[in-house]
């Protein structure tokens, strides 16, 4: 995933994060994991994802990012919609529905850092910056 390095540390780490508590959700449905613990991984997402959105948004300032404005908004859309998740989660009675889930928070999450992510990488000066 190197390519989706931003070269800032706290935020290539978040991003890393996501995959792994992704991945970790995908391998317990793929085990039969019970909606109970789908929900508590949505849960806990939404919680790391504001918490990740107010650092981004607090480096975007630092470096004086120019479309901060617009990438705020992207934020505000995109924790909307993952939000909205949460009803389509209570009443999904298979884990095929419950798997569709899942797959929607990673596209759209994947997107965002493909798109409007990227958008502010030159922005960042960090040029020993871990990689990934
Ligand atoms: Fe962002
Ligand atoms: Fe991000």
């Amino acid at each position: 995933m190197e390519s989706l390095a931003v070269g800032d540390p706290l935020i290539d780490a978040q991003h890393r994060a996501f995959f792994d508590e992704v991945g970790a959700v995908v391998l317990a449905l793929a085990d039969g994991a019970s909606r109970a613990v789908v929900q508590r991984f949505h849960r806990d997402f939404i919680i790391s994802l504001a918490r990740h959105f107010r650092d981004e948004e607090l480096l975007l300032s630092r470096i004086h990012y120019p479309d901060l404005d617009h990438h705020q908004a992207e934020h505000r859309a995109l924790m909307a919609s993952v939000t909205a998740l949460a009803e389509i989660l209570a009443s999904a009675d298979s884990l095929a529905e419950m798997m569709v889930v899942v797959r929607n928070t990673i596209t759209t999450l994947i997107e965002h850092m493909a798109l409007e992510d990227m958008r502010y990488r030159r922005y960042v000066s960090q040029p020993q910056a871990e990689r990934w």
